[in-house]
This record gives C-alpha cells, sequence and structure tokens, in this order.
C-alpha cells in the first residue's frame, strides 16, 4: 500500500494501521523526514513491513521515482490511498493570487491523478495486473464551500470528488475500485498550517457529535474502502465527519 502523506496526520495514522492489518506500507513524505521513519519504526517494531519515500507529488518525476522504488522493494502496489494535501493560509478569494492557486491545485489534484496513474498503469487487468483500489482523501470542504477560509481548498477537493465518481467507472471493468472518504473536522497540523492551530476546538460545538475527529477514525473509514470488505464498492464518498 502507498499512503502519500503518511509522515503526519490521518496519513500516519492509515500506515500504522495498514501494516497491522497485514500491508507492506510505503511511508510517503515531502520535508519531514524524522517524522516518516518515525511511522516506519512504529511499524517495524510492531512486527510490520514498511519504508520511508520521500517525493513531492507535486513533481511527475518524484513521483515516478517513488513508484520505481516501490516495485523494486515491493514488486507490487494493491492500494493507493491518495492523501497527500496541503491549505494556505486562511484568506478570502478576493485576496488570493495566483500562485497559491497552482500550488493548491498541483498538490491537491494534479498530484493525486499522477499517483494514480502510476497505480493504474500497475493494478489494471488491461495491462496484465491484477486489480486493487485506490481511495482518495477529499473533505467536506468540498461539500460546505469552507466559506470565509479556504474556497480554493474547498475547490481542490471538489475536483478530488468528481476525479473520483469518474475514474472508479473508467476502470471499474479492470478490477479496480476507486472511492473516497470525506473527513470533517480532525485533530491534525494541518490548521496550524492554515494559520488557525486550534480551529478543530472552535468549531466542535458547533458539529453535530460536538467533538472533532481523530485520525484513526479516519484511518479507518479508508482501510474499510481499499479492503475486499467493500468489494462492491466504488465510486463512492464515505463522509467521516460526525455527522456535519
Ligand atoms: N485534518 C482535517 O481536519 C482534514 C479534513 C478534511 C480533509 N483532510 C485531508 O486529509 C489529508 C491529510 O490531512 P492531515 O490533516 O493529516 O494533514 P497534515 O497533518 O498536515 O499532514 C499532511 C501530510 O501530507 C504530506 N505532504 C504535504 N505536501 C506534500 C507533497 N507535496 N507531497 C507529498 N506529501 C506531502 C506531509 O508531509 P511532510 O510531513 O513531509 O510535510 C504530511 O505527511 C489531506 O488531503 C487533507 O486535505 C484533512
Amino acid at each position: 500500500m502507498i499512503v502519500t502523506g503518511a509522515s503526519r496526520g490521518i496519513g500516519a495514522a492509515t500506515a500504522i494501521l495498514a501494516a497491522e492489518r497485514g500491508y507492506a506500507v510505503c511511508v510517503n513524505y515531502v520535508r519531514n523526514r524524522l517524522r516518516a521513519d518515525e511511522v516506519v519504526a512504529t511499524i517495524r517494531k510492531a512486527g510490520g513491513r514498511a519504508i520511508a519515500i520521500a517525493a513531492d507529488v507535486a513533481r511527475e518525476h518524484e513521483i515516478l521515482r517513488m513508484y520505481e522504488t516501490v516495485d523494486r522493494e515491493f514488486g507490487r502496489v494493491d492500494v493507493l490511498v491518495n492523501n497527500a494535501g496541503v491549505i494556505e493560509t486562511q484568506a478570502r478569494v478576493e485576496d488570493v493570487d495566483a500562485a497559491r492557486l497552482v500550488r493548491l491545485f498541483n498538490v491537491n489534484v494534479v498530484g493525486s491523478f499522477l499517483c494514480a496513474r502510476e497505480a493504474i498503469r500497475r493494478m489494471s487487468t488491461k495491462h496484465g495486473g491484477t486489480g486493487g483500489s485506490i481511495v482518495n482523501v477529499s473533505s467536506v470542504a468540498a461539500r460546505l464551500g469552507a466559506s470565509g477560509e479556504y474556497v480554493d481548498y474547498a475547490a481542490t477537493k471538489g475536483a478530488i470528488d468528481t476525479f473520483t465518481v469518474g475514474l472508479a467507472r473508467e476502470v471499474a471493468n479492470e478490477g479496480i475500485r476507486v472511492n473516497s472518504v470525506r473527513p470533517g473536522f480532525i485533530y491534525t497540523e494541518i490548521h496550524a498550517e492554515g494559520g488557525e492551530p486550534g480551529r478543530v476546538d472552535r468549531i466542535k460545538d458547533s458539529l453535530p457529535m460536538k467533538r472533532g475527529g481523530e485520525a484513526i477514525e479516519v484511518a479507518r473509514a479508508i482501510l474499510w474502502l481499499a479492503s475486499d470488505e467493500a468489494s462492491y464498492s466504488t465510486g463512492s464518498i464515505l463522509e467521516v465527519a460526525g455527522g456535519r
């Protein structure tokens, strides 16, 4: 299983749970080598198999290099979790510039497309593969719009939802299922990157469950969609948002 952005947050929880369930895991990251190594060490200590691979998913040649390493080390890819994602500082649309939009769309959208392309080239029965599963990490922002905070980020996740549905139908007859999860307000470091580390605590009382979510709760949904337990689900979007 390749989990992009697995050095922290939802990706790290997914990688660790995946290893517990018997997957050999590629722990992708872009900058935080120490954190990625910690995830790998946690997995190995529990008897699992994992390697950390640095690759910026906004750079095609780095994605290709990551897959070459996975081919060499693991021999095949059964699951891709397109989890790597970024936000930018909270801003209204009237204040965003082109560079910000390009950064966001390159990581969140272009990166997910290219990682999926490489997975399909290996998994598809059309290419001699044995099938597989792709789980994209969207966001409730795709549905809510994130007004006044990051409409641009929300739009990248809207693109991911459309990508999930379209790709699912494109490869449904080639042994590949494609689904996505839509997390809500989850305690990770992403909110600090948006300029508000306490964002989940600010919002939690307005949520139906009156609490934020934990990364492991999203990881469990990802693992279910990835597994044969979800064998007849493709093109579906699973909300993990405490009712919001
Ligand atoms: N937390 C939430 O409330 C929430 C809600 C809805 C959706 N999501 C989505 O869930 C996913 C994970 O979010 P999170 O909250 O767990 O984020 P996070 O804690 O900020 O972690 C982000 C991860 O993505 C990696 N990453 C960032 N840019 C990358 C790039 N260009 N190439 C490869 N890896 C990259 C980071 O690696 P480094 O450590 O090396 O920087 C890190 O492992 C994202 O797609 C996010 O949009 C989160």
